[in-house]
C-alpha cells in the first residue's frame, strides 16, 4: 500500500514538473505515417522512441532520420516496454487486429481513420480498451482547425439557433494510376471492399461524415444511401456515395462524396450548416460565410479556387490532436476522440451501404450481423 501511493507521488510529481514523458511507437510509415512521426516529434509530454515498418528500408530510414529505434513487426514493439503509446498507421484492414493486439500488451492506442473495415472490428477495439483498462483513440484531425473549432463553438453557443439542416460536399480525385494501382503496396489494399473497407465514403468522406455528425449533435437516427462506381472501372469499391440521414433531434443531415473530379477541376470540400436563426459554411477548412439574425458575421475568408492538393495532409493538425491526446493521458481523462466517437461515423457509413444495397431507409444502432 506505502509503495503504491509513493508510486503515485512519484507520477503526480513527474506529471505537474514535466518529467513524465509518454513513450511512442508509430506503426506504418507511408502517407500518413510519416505525418505521425513529423507530428510527434513536437508534442510536449511524449517522447517518440520508436517505428515500425514491413518495409525495412522505410523503417530504418526514418529511424535514422529522427533518432528513433527502428522495428519490422509489431509485436517487436509491443515488447519494448518503454513504448506506452501505440499510433497506428496502416493500411485500414489491419487497425482492429493490431489495435487489439496493442491492447493485449496494456498499450494506449490512436488510429487512424477508418478505425476498422468491420463495426464488429471496432465494437471489439472499444470492449478490449475498458477491460484492459487503457485508452483508445480515433485520428479525426479535422476537428481540430481553427475554423472548424469556432464554427462548432458558435453551434454550441446557440449563434446560429436550433439547426434544422447541415451538408457536406467532398468533391475530390484520386486515379487508379496514381492512386489506387500506384505500387505493389497501393494495390495490396486500396480499392477492395476486405482491406480499404469501402471507397470514397470510408477512406476520404469519412472525415466529413465525422464532422457533419459532431458538428450536428452527436447522434445520428436514421440513414438512406445511394452509392456506386461510375469512373473508375478497375477497383471494387464506390467512387461516389449520397447519404442523408436525420438526428436524434429531429434536424437532416445530407453528403455527397466522391473520389471522380478530374484535378484539373476544382477540388473542394463544403460544409453548410444551417439554423433557424443563422448559416455558416465551411470551404476546405476556413470559415467563409456566417450570417445569423442578429448579425454577428465574422471576418469571412475568401477561398482560392481551382485544383487542390488533396492527397497530403499538413502535420500542424495531427500535432495539435496528438497534443490533446497527450495532454489526456497525463491527466488521466478520456482521450477527446475516444473509440465511442470513432465509431459512430463508421456506423453511418455501414448504414449509406446497406441501405444502397437493400434499397431501404436504416435505423441506427445497425444489428452488427448484418454488416460485414
Ligand atoms: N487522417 C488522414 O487524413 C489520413 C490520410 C491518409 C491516410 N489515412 C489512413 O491511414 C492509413 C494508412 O494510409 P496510407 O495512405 O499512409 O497507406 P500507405 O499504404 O501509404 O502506408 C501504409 C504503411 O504501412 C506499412 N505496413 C503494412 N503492413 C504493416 C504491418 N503489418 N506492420 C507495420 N507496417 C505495415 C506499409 O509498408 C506502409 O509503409 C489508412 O487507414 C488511411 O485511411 C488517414
Amino acid at each position: 500500500m506505502l509503495s503504491f501511493l509513493c508510486g503515485i507521488h512519484v507520477y503526480l510529481f513527474q506529471v505537474c514538473t514535466g518529467l513524465k514523458e509518454i513513450g511512442v511507437g508509430v506503426v506504418g510509415l507511408g502517407n500518413i505515417g510519416v505525418t505521425h512521426v513529423r507530428a510527434f516529434m513536437n508534442v510536449k509530454g511524449a517522447k517518440l522512441l520508436a517505428v515500425v515498418d514491413t518495409i525495412r528500408e522505410r523503417a530504418d530510414s526514418i529511424a535514422k532520420m529522427y533518432g528513433l529505434k527502428s522495428y519490422y513487426t509489431l509485436e517487436d514493439l509491443l515488447r519494448d516496454p518503454d513504448v506506452e503509446l501505440v499510433s497506428i498507421a496502416t493500411p485500414s484492414y489491419l487497425h482492429a487486429p493490431q489495435a487489439i493486439y496493442a491492447m493485449e500488451y496494456g498499450k494506449h492506442v490512436i488510429v487512424e481513420k477508418p478505425m476498422a473495415v468491420t463495426l464488429k472490428g471496432a465494437r471489439t477495439m472499444i470492449d478490449r480498451a475498458k477491460k484492459n483498462g487503457v485508452k483508445l483513440g480515433v485520428v479525426f484531425q479535422q476537428r481540430f482547425a481553427d475554423d472548424i473549432q469556432r464554427l462548432k463553438k458558435l453551434i454550441d453557443e446557440g449563434a446560429l439557433g436550433k439547426l434544422f439542416f447541415l451538408s457536406a460536399e467532398m468533391m475530390w480525385w484520386r486515379s487508379e494510376k496514381d492512386y489506387y494501382f500506384k505500387d505493389e503496396l497501393a494495390r495490396s489494399w486500396r480499392g477492395l471492399w476486405l482491406t480499404e473497407g469501402g471507397g470514397a465514403i470510408t477512406n476520404q468522406g469519412i472525415h466529413y461524415v465525422d464532422l457533419l455528425i459532431w458538428l450536428g449533435g452527436g447522434r445520428v437516427e436514421e440513414v438512406v444511401g445511394l452509392i456506386d462506381r461510375l469512373t473508375h472501372p478497375n477497383i471494387e469499391v464506390e467512387d461516389i456515395a449520397l447519404g442523408m440521414f436525420r438526428y436524434a433531434g429531429g434536424h437532416l443531415g445530407s453528403i455527397v462524396a466522391t473520389v471522380s473530379v478530374q484535378p484539373q477541376n476544382a477540388q473542394y470540400t463544403k460544409i453548410k450548416v444551417f439554423g433557424d436563426e443563422g448559416c455558416a459554411e465551411i470551404h476546405d477548412r476556413n470559415l467563409a460565410v456566417l450570417k445569423t439574425v442578429k448579425g454577428i458575421e465574422a471576418e469571412v475568408k475568401m477561398v482560392e479556387e481551382g485544383a487542390k492538393e488533396t492527397l497530403r495532409q499538413p502535420p500542424n493538425l495531427h500535432q495539435k490532436m496528438f497534443q490533446s491526446f497527450v495532454d489526456a493521458l497525463l491527466e488521466d481523462r478520456d482521450f477527446p476522440i475516444p473509440g465511442e466517437e470513432g465509431i459512430k461515423s463508421l456506423e453511418v457509413i455501414k448504414a449509406i451501404y446497406l441501405s444502397s444495397k437493400l434499397g431501404q431507409r436504416m435505423k441506427l444502432p445497425l444489428d452488427i450481423d448484418m454488416v460485414i
